[in-house]
């Protein structure tokens, strides 16, 4: 289970820290709150601050790091049964991370639907629309065309209820750089069953790791790279996750991540 803070490495704001987060820098948007921006009501109202924010997060700007590769090599050595992510960027399929050992609960920017006769939009006219600030319409209705980002009080993709049958089958919970703040999402941490270690790597101590402790939590406070750095020594991977990310990088081209 992974949140905003596994890609603050790779240079994107998460929404929730104090000062540097997504929900403490959207004054220049003129929102009634901060949440806003992710509401449907208020993005009929004036979708332009959405607009503002996805060509900020256009997933061609930003690169995965090592918490994203970390979790590449699991597939790669066949241990990762799922990784469901709240993340929007797709850096966990810009990883390699195949889609079938992805769930990204709150969506993400790979496809978008008009929001009056929901046709999905071809991706490339709608990003050439947002990088030129333009609102993305439908071609054939005009409605505006919204990226299949969950907003709050939308349901979330089909995909999550395989939850259903993955966490009661997982053998160890990862739960890398999140607030556990946002629901149904959150709380997946309890739904392992109670035999099974779950290992936070966060900056801060959050949800029912905080409030609800289990005997085989193991908690990694700090920065999560240097904690997925620090566990991936311990299982001596560090010169396999350092191949992968070299061969990675090549071929994005991108600068370290
Ligand atoms: N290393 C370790 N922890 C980090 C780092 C880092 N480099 N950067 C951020 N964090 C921690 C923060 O301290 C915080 O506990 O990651 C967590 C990020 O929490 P949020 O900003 O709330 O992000 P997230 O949990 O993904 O938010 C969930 O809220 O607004 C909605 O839909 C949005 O998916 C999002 C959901």
């Amino acid at each position: 289970m992974v949140g905003a803070g596994i890609s603050t490495p790779s240079g994107i704001p998460d929404f929730r820290s104090p000062g540097s987060g997504l929900y403490s820098n959207l004054r220049q948007y003129d929102l009634p709150y901060p949440e806003a921006i992710f509401e449907l009501t208020f993005f009929f109202h004036n979708p332009k601050p959405f607009f503002t924010l996805a060509k900020e997060l256009n997933p061609g700007h930003y690169r995965p790091n090592a918490a994203h590769y970390f979790l590449r090599l699991l597939h790669e050595k066949g241990l990762l049964l799922r990784l469901y992510t709240q993340n929007i960027d797709g850096l966990e399929r810009a990883s390699g991370i195949p889609a079938s050992k992805l769930v990204e609960a709150h969506g993400s920017f790979a496809s978008a639907t008009c929001t009056v006769c929901r046709r999905p939009s071809p991706g490339e006219g709608f990003w050439a629309d947002v990088m030129a600030d333009r609102i993305p319409r439908c071609p054939v209705c005009t409605g505006i065309v919204k990226p299949d980002i969950v907003f709050f009080g939308e349901p979330l993709p089909q995909r999550f209820l395989l939850h259903v049958v993955d966490f009661p089958m997982a053998d160890l919970l990862l739960i890398l750089g999140t607030s556990l703040e946002v629901e149904p999402f959150a709380s997946l941490s309890e739904a392992v069953r109670s035999s099974v270690p779950r290992l936070l790597i966060n900056r801060d101590l959050v949800g029912s790791l905080a409030w609800s402790p289990r005997s085989q939590d193991v908690v990694q406070l700090g920065d999560v790279v240097q904690g997925v750095e620090m566990l991936v020594e311990l299982l001596g991977w560090t010169a396999e996750l350092q191949d992968l990310i070299q061969r990675e990088m090549g071929k994005l081209g991108g600068r370290d991540g």
